[in-house]
């Protein structure tokens, strides 16, 4: 919780230092004078020549970490860059985090020296100084502190990734308590600039989880520095890092330890919970034992029995995790389940130490009151928003997870795991997290404040205080809502961004979102211990009247796309369904007799939407349940450019219909937030993929009705530079296929792609082969006079050819959010703030047909916000109808859908974060599902 008190925690061991100033100032004073105290104290033992060393050292022992005491009358950082301008942010709403979270101040900012200097209103008088003064004219906006990335691996875990940069985990044994990440940090990681651009300043940098005890972690500050090294980017390091000469008396700094349990550490060094759990039992043992030796040591020591005490107990090896039980590090616990986190609260209690925090912990919803268990105080919970079920330990995970923990008093943190999720949009966890129900307060502490403390930088960063550093972020828009961006951010009072950006988002942006109400879905993820029951629930009346209908989308024949057919403008608006289909619709004078029919269903959307029902394409929904779970999924396909593939089945083409798994938790909840159809391709890892089916995400079994809509929709390929065969041969081999030189069901099937029958989709990134790719349908067309109807898929790098695909009328589906996760998706357009336009936009502009893809099945349930974040970030490129077609008709359109899905989704309350799903409306079924 957040603190309301005293912003710096008095030193508890203060007394302990001034004693042992006391000692040192004697010792130094006059060694004569000494000898004869300690002679006269010690039974007349010999006195060691280093002794005022080990007592300095002995008394240290018991230092706590954290600031020092004059911390808060720093007039300068220590990170303050040299020739850095003072700024003052002028007119701004701002978060600055005190009072629980609630203050806002509405004023300016001054920021100086790295520092915050004054917040709110910053008069003429108190400016006369600052001769050379940046002003930057808020407007208004949102201010809030830096964000704050309590689990990050940026740096160790760099983008691109190369295999000359993998340095997030030693797989040298399941205990290391003596590595740093520090030693891996790459200076040149892509992401840093991306991560600033979404707002965070500050990052913890962890050691991957594959070992129990994978290392120290260090926090970093994102922003380049003048010297450019790693050590230069750290906050606050210990100050024993170089081995230099520490000041005895000084208090500590907070260290960092990555510790992981459960699936991981096992999966790594084939072992299982009990294996990890004794590691852990054993190191600890083994620190206990050094710990001890060197207590007794000191206690000699300090009460003059010098004979024979010979040398400080010391060993480099543990001496971290010394320090550990000495409660002087911040252990950050990658812990995803019950059974781990009670192992993990055994053996606080066992050895007696204090946990930081509970990454990942999808199951510590459920558990609050073990983690109240833990020694010394309950561990904080940081999580992911609503990535899920990916493996056993993240199948029970909740979206609501945030709300409970927060229900139950504990501390809550929204965090990246980067680049597991970009953090980019560290921000949009904690949308979500807000969304689905965290209070506001909360959900901004939950990467600003709240990180802060649980890393021990509390006197310093995550709040808006005079004083505290300069990190700061200027958003467009209000930062818990959709698609909120910086125009600008402040890392020790240096600007970020070479100009501030300016935002094309309306006023009405700068307004908190109105969330819905998830009472009953809270109180069922408890009770059904993370799997409630998602089956939709058929209304029984055959006319349902929606009330209250703000606007109505539908697909339109003649553009192929969306279209806005109505929309109320504050007026009543009314749409009656009789088994699935709208017979009216509009104001009520339109349909007359609406409001009187009883035997009726209403339904008030209090300003809502109905909007087409969305389609899913790039994940392998509806071939897993648990993707990191071989036993629950279709698996891959032989690739026939890779492998040996069986003669059994050599030649033939896979069809996804043939292994499709029905009734996943993700098709269920992608069904529930408006996703009522998918397209899924054959998993594979190499060139060919096979063909893709289109099925119903609602539909019980694959015999039901509406359960496969489509057999077969495209044909599936890949072409990638991290296949480990040569691209021109990947190339060469579509070539030869696309000119007939196949056999069998293989020449079919590109038979019919060359026909312009079904279309090829390319799962390409790189602009260098999406070239050599235009080029081959030119080519083949030019031999067979026909036109290859061709999508690329992930198309990273498209935007380079934006005019060359839109001429080539080709089509693109790709990614929402961009990332340079591989050298061949290295040149993203970020979009905004970094550049106007987004990937998609720009694709738009050309006249590229545009899809929305997914990756994770997890995923898809929020594609309808993926769409959404889309019109909201193409600077007025897309409006609201043409945004929902990247996600209904253009992916239909794009991936070969013979018949358009017919599903209509109503929506109750605002758009993105203010509305909630409540019922599909289902022409095909005759029927409404109600969510
Ligand atoms: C968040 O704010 C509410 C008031 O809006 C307050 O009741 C609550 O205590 C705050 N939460 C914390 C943890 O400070
Ligand atoms: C602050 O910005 C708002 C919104 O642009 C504007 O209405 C108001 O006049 C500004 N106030 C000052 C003091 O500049
Ligand atoms: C490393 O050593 C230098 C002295 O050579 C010292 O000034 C510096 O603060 C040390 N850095 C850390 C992080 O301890
Ligand atoms: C897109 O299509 C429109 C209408 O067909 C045309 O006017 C415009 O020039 C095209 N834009 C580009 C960039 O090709």
């Amino acid at each position: 919780m957040e603190k309301t008190g005293p912003l710096y925690a008095p030193p508890t061991s203060r007394k302990r230092v001034r004693t042992a100033q006391l000692v040192l100032v004697l010792l130094a004073a006059s060694s004569y004078a000494l000898t004869y105290l300690l002679w006269s104290d010690s039974r007349a033992e010999t006195l060691p020549i280093n002794a005022a060393t080990i007592i300095a050292q002995c008394s240290a022992l018991h230092l706590t970490p954290g600031p020092p005491d004059d911390f808060h009358t720093r007039t300068h950082s220590d990170r303050f860059a040299a020739g850095t301008k003072a700024t003052l942010i002028r007119n701004a709403s701002i978060w600055t985090g005190l009072d629980s979270g609630n203050e806002v101040v509405y004023g300016d900012v001054l920021i100086d020296k790295g520092l915050i200097k004054k917040v709110g209103s910053v008069g003429k008088a108190f400016l006369r100084s600052y001769a050379d003064l940046v002003v930057l004219d808020a407007a208004g906006a949102w201010v809030s502190p830096g964000l704050v990335d309590l689990h990050s691996h940026l740096g160790v875990d760099s983008a691109p990734e190369l295999r000359g940069a993998a340095d997030t985990n030693s797989i040298k044994g399941l205990v290391l308590p003596w590595l740093r990440s520090l030693d891996g940090l790459n200076t040149h990681d892509d992401a840093y600039q991306l991560s600033i651009s979404g707002g965070v300043t500050t990052a913890n940098v962890l050691p991957g989880s594959a070992d129990a005890i994978g290392g120290q972690a260090f926090v970093i500050k994102l922003r380049p520095t003048a010297e450019r090294s790693s050590s230069a980017m750290l906050l606050e390091p210990p100050f024993s890092l170089n081995g230099t000469f520490v000041d005895p008396f000084q208090r500590p700094r907070w260290r960092q330890m990555k510790h992981a349990c459960g699936e991981n550490p096992s999966r790594v060094y084939s072992g299982t919970r009990m294996d990890t759990q004794w590691a852990f039992r054993q190191a600890y043992n083994t620190a206990r034992i050094l710990k001890d030796k060197q207590d007794a040591y000191c206690g000699k020591a300090l009460a003059g029995q010098w004979a024979g005490l010979g040398e400080f107990p010391e060993d480099l090896q543990w001496e971290a995790l010394v320090d550990v039980l000495r409660g002087r590090v911040k252990v950050q616990n990658h812990c995803y389940e019950a059974v781990d986190i009670d192992g993990m609260v055994r053996l606080t209690n066992e050895f007696k130490f204090p946990i930081a925090a509970f990454h990942h912990a999808h199951e510590a919803y459920m558990v609050p009151d073990l983690i109240k268990k833990a020694y010394g105080h309950p561990p904080a919970v940081a999580i992911f928003a609503t990535s899920a079920r990916f493996k056993r330990e993240a199948y029970r995970g909740s979206e609501f997870a945030p709300r409970i923990l927060a229900d139950n008093g504990l501390d809550v943190v929204m965090k990246s795991d980067h680049p597991v999720l970009n953090s980019r949009h560290l921000i949009y966890e904690a949308q979500q997290a807000h969304y689905f129900g965290l209070a506001a307060n909360l959900t901004l502490a939950s990467v600003t404040s709240t990180p802060a403390r649980i890393m021990g930088q509390d006197h310093r960063i995550g709040r808006i205080i005079e004083g505290f550093d300069a990190d700061i972020i200027v958003w467009d828009s209000h930062p818990l809502s959709l698609g909120a961006a910086p125009t600008q951010v402040f890392i020790d009072g240096i600007a970020q961004l070479d100009k501030p950006y300016t935002s094309t988002k309306p006023k009405s942006a700068q307004r908190i979102p109105a969330t819905p109400n998830f009472d009953k879905e809270i109180a069922d993820a408890i009770k059904y211990e993370g799997l409630p029951p998602l089956e939709p629930e058929t209304a029984k009346s055959d006319v349902i009247v929606f009330r209250n209908v703000g606007s109505i989308f539908l697909k339109n024949a003649a553009t192929r796309g969306v279209s806005e057919i109505f929309t109320s403008a504050g007026a009543d608006g009314v749409v009656v369904v009789e088994k699935g289909r709208i017979v009216c619709s509009g104001t009520q004078a339109a349909c007359p007799t609406a409001l009187s029919r009883s035997e009726a269903l209403h339904l008030d959307l209090e300003g809502g939407s109905i909007s087409p029902g969305l389609v899913s394409y790039g994940s392998p929904l509806g071939l897993a349940h648990i993707t990191g779970e071989p036993s629950t999924s279709d698996g891959p396909v032989f690739d026939p450019l890779s492998m040996l593939v069986p003669e059994i089945i050599d030649g033939t083409v896979i069809r996804a219909a043939d292994g499709l798994l029905f009734a996943t938790r993700d098709a269920l909840l992608g069904y529930r937030n408006g996703v009522t159809s998918a397209v899924t391709a054959p998993s594979s890892r190499g060139f060919l993929s096979g063909l893709s089916t289109v099925f119903g995400t609602a539909a019980a079994h694959k015999l039901a009705e509406g359960a496969v809509l489509q057999e077969v929709a495209a044909l599936h390929v890949a072409l990638s530079m991290s296949s480990g065969i040569s691209v021109s041969t990947q190339v060469a081999t579509l070539r030869g296929l696309l000119l007939g030189e196949g056999e069998g069901d293989l020449a079919k099937r590109f038979a019919d792609v060359v026909a312009g029958k079904i279309p090829l989709v390319v799962d390409v990134e790189s602009a260098d082969i999406i070239a050599s790719v235009l080029v081959l349908k030119k080519e083949v067309e030019a031999a067979t006079g026909k036109t290859i109807r061709l999508t690329l898929a992930g198309a990273t790098e498209a935007h380079l050819l934006a005019k060359e695909i839109g001429n080539a009328g080709v089509g693109v589906i790709i990614r929402q959010r961009p990332f340079p996760g591989s050298w061949e998706q290295k040149r993203i357009l970020p979009g905004p703030p970094l550049t106007p336009y987004s990937a998609i936009a720009t694709l738009v502009a050309h006249n590229v047909t545009v899809g929305i893809k997914v990756d994770g099945p997890f995923s898809v349930r929020s594609t309808r916000f993926d769409m959404a974040w889309a019109g909201l970030e193409s600077n007025g490129v897309l409006g609201k109808a043409e945004a929902l077609a990247l996600a209904s008709s253009n992916l239909e359109d794009l991936l070969g859908i013979t018949e358009s899905n017919s599903d209509l989704v109503a929506t109750r309350g605002g758009s993105d974060f203010e509305g909630k799903v409540v019922a599909i409306i289902s022409l095909r079924q005759a029927s409404v599902d109600l969510i």
